[in-house]
């Protein structure tokens, strides 16, 4: 199959609706990272996203609208911390776990009784969504255990050949997945962090709380709430290692296992933030200190360039927490396996 990437004009998004209206799959920008969509309502083409992505069954599709008027026929009910929710956040980087109606197919929802939906900020995304007349299905595009794309060309790498069109819409404003956000109970509970922020959900909420897989590794055997937690995900070709603690120790000691792994003769690369000075050793960008955005629109295309380069040691400065920061450090982690040193 040949891959076309065409832009994502009106003509072009008229004829991905059309494409996906017919079953088949399209890859399409949002301000998050690109997906792999099809029409959420048809089990056989959703079957072929999990086939493109190499993805296992049981892990569920989150079900993306452009307006809210669909919402009432896929899902039982909108309990009222999720209706405050979406009137502050969409359109926008966030997905609401919901009760699913019969209409979902099994293979969206993985055999789960609820449905992730999430509304996005993209115009093209929400006018792709409108032209195929029907929601769209659709995981990160990548490979399963890639790093998420977050520009047409990383489509591309994972799946030419795979799908018959990639929408070019630019590189995503926001890089890292949506936020999504159990809020069926009275405190609401964030199962992957995301564009919106734990600061923000509480703000609007009075309350929140973090899954506790957001920042340590899922163990064996372990019941998770949602299925995407428990798979190895983000992950390099090279073993990658990240620093947290007091700026200088952490500046130390990467320069010393840099050196060190030079002098065996690999290949490593720091992932550090512009205002740490490592001399002449090879440092890929995460931005500046003050602009956390900036860390998080960067981190999926950096993990990319490590493979690209060649990269045997990925020694990794772990970022501030706070706001969106939770986000980089969650995908961070899990690139690592949660291989964290605390300094
Ligand atoms: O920003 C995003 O959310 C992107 C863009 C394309 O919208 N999509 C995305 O989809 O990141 P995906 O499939 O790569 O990640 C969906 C995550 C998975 O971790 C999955 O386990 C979880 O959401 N999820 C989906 N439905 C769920 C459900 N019913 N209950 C719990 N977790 C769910
Ligand atoms: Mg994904």
């Amino acid at each position: 199959m040949i891959t076309e990437i065409r832009s994502a004009s009106p003509e072009n998004i008229a004829y991905a609706g059309r494409l996906i209206s017919e079953g088949k799959l399209v890859a399409f920008p949002t301000e998050t990272v690109y997906g792999l969509g099809a029409n959420a309502l048809d089990a056989k083409a959703v079957e072929q996203i999990f086939v493109a992505k190499g993805r296992p069954g049981d892990n569920p599709l989150i079900v993306h609208i452009a307006e809210m008027e669909e919402l009432s026929g896929l899902v039982l009910d909108v309990p009222v911390n999720a209706r405050k929710l979406m009137d502050a956040f969409w359109p926008g980087p966030m997905t609401l776990i919901l009760p699913k109606r019969d209409c979902i197919p099994d293979t969206v929802s993985a055999g789960l009784d609820t449905v992730g939906i999430r509304m996005p900020g993209n115009a093209s995304a929400r006018a792709l969504i409108a032209a195929a007349h029907c929601p769209i299905a659709a995981p990160s595009a990548n490979r399963s255990g890639r790093p998420s794309p977050t520009c047409a060309m990383h489509v591309f790498e994972d799946m030419e050949g795979r799908i018959p069109l990639i929408l070019d819409d630019g590189p995503c404003a926001v890089g890292v997945e949506s936020t999504v956000i159990d809020a069926r109970e009275d405190v609401p509970i964030i199962l992957r962090p995301g564009g919106i922020t734990p600061e923000m959900i509480d703000h609007c909420l009075g309350a929140v709380r973090l899954d506790e897989h957001i920042l340590s590794p899922v163990q064996e055997g372990t019941t998770v709430r949602s299925p995407g937690m428990k798979y190895r995900h983000y992950a390099p070709e090279a073993k990658t290692v990240i620093f947290s603690g007091d700026e200088e120790k952490v500046r130390e000691e990467i320069i010393r296992r840099y050196d060190a792994e030079r002098e065996h003769g690999g290949k490593p690369v720091i992932l550090a933030l512009d205002n740490h000075n490592y001399g002449q050793r090879e440092i890929l960008s995460l931005g500046s200190v003050e602009e956390p955005e900036a860390a998080a629109a960067r981190l999926f295309a950096a993990l990319r360039e490590l493979d690209h380069l060649g990269c045997t040691l990925a020694l990794c400065e772990a970022v501030d927490t706070a706001g969106i920061g939770l986000a980089v450090m969650n995908r961070m982690g899990r690139a690592a396996g949660f291989d964290i040193v605390r300094l």
